[in-house]
């Protein structure tokens, strides 16, 4: 990655750089097309840990290394041979490392280069953001080895992009290139390979400079809403708009619009 960033851990599977306030993670298993076996979840579920626990951190970006997958799936090999009950204890796993994701404290995003495909379609989807390249594949192709999307992705893609759109991706398992995922509303826009991660990084610190508790209370608000209904929905964004109101944060930017000065940095607070 370009210079500036401190490499913060360093585990066989999963990297973690950090620069300033925005961390970058990198599911790190190129030769496997960064597959996600239970090794890779486990020190993926390590790092969210303690990423989380990080109070500098403004915004979190979540890619696969290599030029050919941002996660090619689950792993299929290690999948062959589970049991039922084996199954349902690998897609436990697989839910609690996607829903520490998916409840992270400070906004993710996905920076997604070539496939995104099962589990990876589904790390990716766990993301408040997905920005691809040219070059991303997404699909579901569970059904034709047998199976379900079993961390998350029947839920996440029948929520993000309605129940149709499930269905047509999980019966079918076609492919979508960015174009058609953009179309779906799955994709937030589209790079240039070369570029994918710089912007990626862009949009990170716009919503890094942004108020920290404003960007907190608006992801509660969002994703706490999305499963009651409206009016329980407008109950909450009241907490967390009200709450914003003693911050300093708050405080300091109306202070400094009213009276046409420079407001000062966010401090978070
Ligand atoms: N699980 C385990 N290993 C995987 C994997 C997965 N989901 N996806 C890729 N790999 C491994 C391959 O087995 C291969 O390993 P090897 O070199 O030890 O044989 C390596 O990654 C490279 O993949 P390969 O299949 O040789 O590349 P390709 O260019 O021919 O095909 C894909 C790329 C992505 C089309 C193909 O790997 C594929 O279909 N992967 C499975 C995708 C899938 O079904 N995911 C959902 C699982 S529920």
């Amino acid at each position: 990655m370009s210079t500036g960033y401190v490499q913060e851990r360093n585990m066989t599977l999963v990297k973690v750089e950090k620069k300033e306030t925005v961390a970058l993670l990198t599911i790190n298993r190129p030769e496997g097309l960064n597959a996600l076996n239970t090794a890779v979840l486990k020190e993926l579920s390590d790092a969210l840990d303690t990423l989380a626990e990080d109070s500098d951190l403004r915004v979190l970006v979540v890619t696969g290394a290599g030029d050919r997958a941002f996660v090619a799936g689950a792993d299929i090999g290690e999948m062959a041979k589970l049991t039922r009950e084996e199954a349902a204890s690998f897609a436990r796993v697989g839910h609690d490392t996607m829903e520490k994701l998916s409840s992270f404290p400070v906004p993710t995003i996905a920076a997604v280069n070539g496939f995104a495909l099962g589990g990876g379609f589904e790390l990716a989807l766990a993301c408040d953001l997905i920005i691809a390249s040219a070059k991303a594949r997404f699909a579901f192709p569970e059904t034709g080895l047998g199976i379900t999307p079993g961390f998350g992705g029947t839920q996440r893609i029948a929520r993000l992009a309605g129940p149709m759109v499930a269905c047509d991706l999980i019966f079918t398992g076609r492919r979508l290139n960015a174009e058609q995922a953009l179309a779906l509303g799955i994709v937030a826009e589209i790079t240039d390979v070369e570029t994918l991660l710089d912007r990626a990084m862009e949009i990170a610190n716009t919503i890094a400079d942004k108020a920290p508790v404003a960007i907190r209370n608006a992801k509660r608000a969002i994703y706490e809403g999305l499963g009651g209904t409206l009016s329980d929905g407008l109950t909450l964004e009241t907490k967390y708009f009200s709450q914003c109101f003693d911050t300093e944060d708050q405080k300091n930017a109306m202070h400094a619009f009213v009276n046409k000065e420079k407001a000062p940095p966010f401090e978070g607070r």
